[in-house]
């Protein structure tokens, strides 16, 4: 599919990877639309995707609520006159061990609240499904073809802390893969990325510096990714019809 003049829309693209993708794509000619939680946020990402000379709009959504992903994906076809493109990026951490156990006395001190799994599942699988579902309703309506591109993360293969986060993009992973199935007789494609460690605010900010020094050691490019490399494998998503029923694994060379 051409991305000029398509319309994307990108959650949670008020920062981060969401927003590096939403320039990239808005380069080539794609017009945007702008989703988050964080309103101040889209309202930034907007006017800077306007600088680009594309047509871009903002709408103020959780995917993790039925409404505002419904509302999203109807409001972006009765703005910008139609949906081509929806990149399911929006996510969250809250890492912690299944079970944490003090050192010196193996006593149990602390274990995954039902608040760090909850919010986790909540946005980051249930917040996919809800605004996958409205997009391939908005598709299917429009009688177009379409492109599906769900976010998961190389954490899908088990990441040891992230029990929330690994359970939630394994099931992303398994879900691009069916979706690509079920929703191939309205020619709507769903190819997924698995990003490996990225330099976002998530990466930066959200994890412990240790943490982050180890995983970087692991890194066989010897480097982080950069937001515009995951924006180009989107970019190559969208343009390349070939591209189907997969998770691309864009990380660097990491294996988890
Ligand atoms: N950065 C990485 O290294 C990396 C690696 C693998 C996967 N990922 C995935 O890429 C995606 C983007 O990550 P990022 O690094 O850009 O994170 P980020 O924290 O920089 O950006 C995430 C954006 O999502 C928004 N958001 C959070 N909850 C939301 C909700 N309920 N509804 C709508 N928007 C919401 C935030 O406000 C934020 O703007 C996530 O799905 C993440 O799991 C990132």
């Amino acid at each position: 599919m051409e991305i000029k003049g398509k319309v994307v829309v990108i959650t949670g693209s008020g920062s981060g990877l969401g927003k590096a993708m939403a320039i990239g794509i808005a380069k080539k000619g794609g017009n945007i639309v702008i989703s988050d939680i964080r309103e101040d946020a889209v309202n930034s990402a907007v006017k800077e995707i306007e600088s680009l000379g594309v047509r871009a709009h903002g709408i103020v959504a959780n995917v993790a609520k039925e409404e505002d992903a419904e509302r999203l994906m109807k409001e972006t076809v009765s703005v910008m006159g139609s949906l081509d493109v929806a990149i399911l990026n929006a996510g969250i951490l809250r890492d912690g061990l299944l079970v944490r156990v003090d050192r010196e006395t193996g006593n149990v001190k602390g274990k995954m609240s039902m608040e760090q799994w909850q919010s986790v599942i909540d946005v980051n699988l249930t917040g996919v499904f809800l605004t996958a579902r409205e997009a391939a309703v908005q598709m299917i309506s429009q009688k177009k073809p379409g492109v599906i591109i769900p976010i998961a993360s190389v954490a899908m293969h088990g990441n040891p802390g992230q029990t929330n986060y690994s359970a939630a993009k394994a099931g992303v992973a398994a879900m691009t893969k069916l979706w690509a199935q079920e929703l191939k007789n309205y020619k709507i494609r769903v190819a997924g990325i698995a990003p490996g460690f990225i330099a976002t605010e998530m990466v930066l900010k959200d994890m412990k510096p240790e943490a982050l020094e180890k995983w970087k050691s692991l890194i066989p490019i010897g480097r982080l990714g950069e937001p515009s490399e995951i924006s180009q494998s989107a970019e190559f998503i969208i343009e390349n019809d070939l591209v189907d029923g997969v998770v691309l694994e864009i990380s660097g060379g990491i294996k988890i």
